[in-house]
């Protein structure tokens, strides 16, 4: 199996993320709620924060994965912070169909927040299903399933700096399929 195609070089970005972190920095002068949603905004949110130049408080949401079907999204784990009248910003790694952030939009307003806005590192505005509000979009991506920095196939790949376009048939077959490819070990 070929190396799987890089889509996003780790230089791009943290040019991205920084680019990001001055627009969400700009629009929020007293701080923010940042919250994250976990696994697959892990090192997105990371990059993030330490290039923010203001103050922020993190609190972290879990849900479902996204093998168990689109649309049916649970969440396995609630944030530890009163959202209500704070100003928030919801990290994402990447708005597919929109279905999560639909769902996930419409508890956290629930809360009452005094803004509520929304941070993704990509958009794959192709596959988008429900429109979506977005405020910040680091980079726009094809119709394609995208791994690394921060985004898995069945829990792997999390870690790499940049981010590929994955073999899909080949990682239903075999979830290592690119393992040995993109590890040096
Ligand atoms: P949506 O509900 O279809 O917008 O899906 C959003 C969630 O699906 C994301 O937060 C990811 O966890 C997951 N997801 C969507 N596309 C990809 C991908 O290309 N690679 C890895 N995970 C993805």
């Amino acid at each position: 199996l070929s190396p799987p195609p890089v889509l996003i070089e780790a230089a791009e970005l943290r040019a991205g993320v920084e680019r990001l972190a001055a627009e969400v920095s700009a629009d929020h002068p007293d701080g923010a709620v940042l919250v994250a949603v976990l696994k697959g905004s892990l090192l997105f949110l990371s990059d993030l924060v330490r290039a923010l130049t203001v103050p922020v408080e993190v609190g972290f949401l879990a849900l479902s994965s996204y093998a168990e079907g689109t649309g049916r999204v649970r969440l396995v784990m609630d944030l530890d912070i009163d959202l209500h009248d704070r100003p928030v910003v919801l990290v994402e790694d990447v708005v597919d169909t929109g279905l999560t952030l639909t769902w996930l939009l419409g508890v956290l307003r629930a809360r009452g927040p005094a803004s509520l806005r929304v941070c993704t590192l990509l958009d794959k505005s192709v596959r988008r299903i429900v429109p979506t509000q977005l405020d910040y979009v680091g980079f726009e991506v094809a119709d394609e399933f995208v791994l690394g920095y921060g985004l898995d196939f069945a829990g792997r790949y999390r870690n790499l700096d940049h981010i590929v376009a994955g073999d899909v048939a080949a990682l239903s077959a075999d979830p290592d399929a690119h393992v040995q490819a993109l590890y040096p070990g």
